[in-house]
């Protein structure tokens, strides 16, 4: 990963004992071979996070978090992974030199040390600049908006000025390259050469990352007027779709309650810390991710989404609802009285629904069967496209318990037999419908469960074979997992599977192969792999007498045939090896 070479990792990895590094956070029991504690990463009351000392590796079973210890040091110290890294060598005494980083690391790790001094640097003139004698008209606005001292100082609110080169200055004089703050959005280059502010006349909200750094700005307009909001673009500090606004300032809120407000606005949201709201993270106006999904999915059980009283809100919501259901985040719904926000509503009636939203929450399905009459009525069509509509969000449903309780509560509310409604709503969806759909159900997939066999006794199938089976693996994802698995077989001779989870990006799939490592349910037997097995050699068999067939054709065609006999004794072989497979 990045820019650390693997060997420096596998040496502070090996020092860096898992149990010993969880153990200075979490009290750890020994359980058979594992250790076994409540899991720091959401409310944990039986103990389900377990630590395999043997491969390095933790998985949660409460909540799926797993990775290796410099997975754990980043999701629980909030570390990036160069700075995880960087922690655990220093605690372990082993050195890692700017030549370790490489030449390309070290530009790389130099150029985001820069953009991130620079967006530093700009939140503290904005904040200077909100204070001072030409913060007037913001200070008003912000005072009329309802913002209170704490709110300010805490998400670090600021005034750009009415100028065209009021921070471009301030930059200058303090030795800042004007390049780097072009790349981090906050001036514009000039036909004519040279710089502007990008941000002029706007109350500032600086976006902070998990470590609290400044990676991003919103600036909203005073009154009114368009754009109402402008933004930092995407660099390489900023990602939207990864980002959160509010996260680090929720942290700790989440953590006690466990339950995550998702909200649209950065107003909404400062609006409920106002009022002593604060498990509450705001999507900044765009479509919710399933990065962001897995962020809160981490931190939290539970997650309610409170967005825009309008139709525009409602679409967001629906938009949201397949991905919390395949990324297994439970999620309801608080709808607003039409044409407010959370902001206009904690302003007029106080934030008592937020105090236990989830209990004041709408499942979300209810939710979007009561929509969906509202929008198509309930004359025989209106019901009809329901059901249609409700399909793709039926099918992303994972349980069937929980599909079948939805079943009920529909037919009921719609007036439409179960039965008849369980085919309409499990039949293949339609194309554009099948997008919405999560992505494929892993559970009992054979090719699943052959990778969990794998993990639990590598070595045991040759690595010819695991090349085959990895050659014919349909699930891309697993694919590429096993394909890993094998790297190391080859080049290791053993599977490590700390270093397994290293050589993964994706937070996603590391915490699949501590699951399937870790998870609950046997392995499964090599039973599975002798009938994957005799499926494949059979698959070959039947090509090969398919081959034969043909010569054999061909071959009849031509008179005087010796071929002929040869070709058949083949065929006869080939169907008793056939028959003695089936056996
Ligand atoms: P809203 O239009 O709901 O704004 O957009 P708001 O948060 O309620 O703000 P106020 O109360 O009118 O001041 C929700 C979010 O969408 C993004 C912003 O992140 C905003 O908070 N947005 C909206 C933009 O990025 N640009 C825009 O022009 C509008
Ligand atoms: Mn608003």
């Amino acid at each position: 990963m990045a820019f650390i070479p693997e060997d420096k990792l596998l040496e502070i990895k090996d020092a860096a004992r898992i149990e010993e590094v969880v153990g200075q956070y979490v009290q750890l029991t020994q359980r058979g071979k594992n250790l076994l504690g409540l899991c720091p990463f959401h409310p944990d009351t039986a103990p389900s996070f377990t630590v395999a000392p043997d491969k390095g590796i933790f998985h949660c079973f409460g909540c799926g978090a797993g990775g290796n210890v410099f997975s754990f040091l980043m999701q629980h110290q909030r570390l990036s992974f160069p700075e995880a890294v960087q922690e655990l060598a220093r605690r372990y005494g082993i050195t890692i030199t700017m030549r370790d980083l490489g030449p390309e690391g070290g530009r790389q790790a130099k150029k985001r040390q820069l953009m991130q001094e620079i967006n530093r640097e700009a939140a503290a003139f904005y904040k200077s600049s909100l204070a001072g004698p030409k913060g007037g008209k913001a200070r008003d606005y912000i005072q009329k908006r309802g913002l209170t001292k704490e709110v300010i100082r805490d998400f670090h609110i600021g005034y750009a000025p009415d100028e065209w080169d009021g921070l471009r200055r301030h930059l200058q004089n303090k030795g800042i390259s004007l390049d780097a703050a072009q790349e981090v959005g906050l001036v514009v280059p000039r036909a004519q050469g040279g710089y502007y502010d990008r941000f002029r006349d706007r109350v500032m909200f600086p976006i902070l990352d998990r470590q609290e750094r400044v990676i991003a700005f919103g600036g909203r307009i005073i009154g009114v007027g368009e754009p109402k909001y402008l933004n930092s673009p995407e660099s390489p500090l900023y990602s939207k779709g990864r980002t959160l606004y509010g996260l680090p300032q929720a942290q700790e809120a989440l953590r006690l309650t466990g339950v995550a407000l998702v909200v649209e606005g950065y107003l909404d949201l400062l609006a409920l810390r106002v009022h002593g709201i604060a498990n509450v993270v705001a999507t900044l106006g765009t479509a919710l991710t399933k990065e962001q999904v897995r962020i809160l999915k981490n931190q939290v059980a539970k997650a309610v989404l409170v967005f825009d009283g309008d139709a525009a809100g409602a679409r967001a919501m629906r938009r949201a609802f397949p991905i919390f259901a395949s990324e297994g985040l439970a999620v309801r719904v608080l709808p607003l009285p039409a044409g407010q926000d959370p902001d206009t509503y904690a302003f007029q009636h106080g934030v008592e629904i937020f105090q236990s939203p989830w209990d004041q929450a709408q499942p979300w399905f209810a939710f979007l069967v009561e929509e969906l009459i509202a929008a198509h009525g309930l004359e025989v069509e209106g019901r009809v496209r329901i059901a249609e509509e409700l399909r793709p969000y039926f099918q992303a449903l994972s349980d069937p318990v929980e599909q079948g309780l939805w079943l009920r509560f529909t037919g009921e509310r719609l007036g439409v037999d179960e039965a008849a409604l369980r085919r309409s709503l499990t039949s293949a969806a339609p194309v554009a419908a099948q997008r919405l759909a999560p992505g494929h159900s892993l559970l009992n997939n054979p090719e699943e469960r052959l990778l969990k066999w794998v993990l639990h006794h590598p070595g045991i199938v040759p690595l010819e074979e695991l090349e085959d089976w990895a050659q014919e693996f349909q699930n891309q994802e697993l694919k590429s997992l096993l394909e890993l698995v094998i790297r190391s077989l080859k080049e290791e001779g053993a599977l490590d599977h700390s270093l397994l989870i290293q050589r993964v990006e994706e937070e996603h799939l590391r915490q699949q192969i501590c699951a399937l490592t870790l998870g609950k349910g046997e392995p499964s037997t090599e039973l599975l792999a002798d009938e994957w097995r005799r499926a494949r050699q059979m698959q070959r068999l039947k090509k090969a007498l398919a081959q034969i067939k043909e010569e054999l054709a061909k071959a009849a065609a031509i008179p005087g045939g010796e071929e002929l006999l040869a070709l058949q004794v083949q065929k006869l072989a080939l169907e008793q090896q056939l028959q003695d497979l089936k056996h």
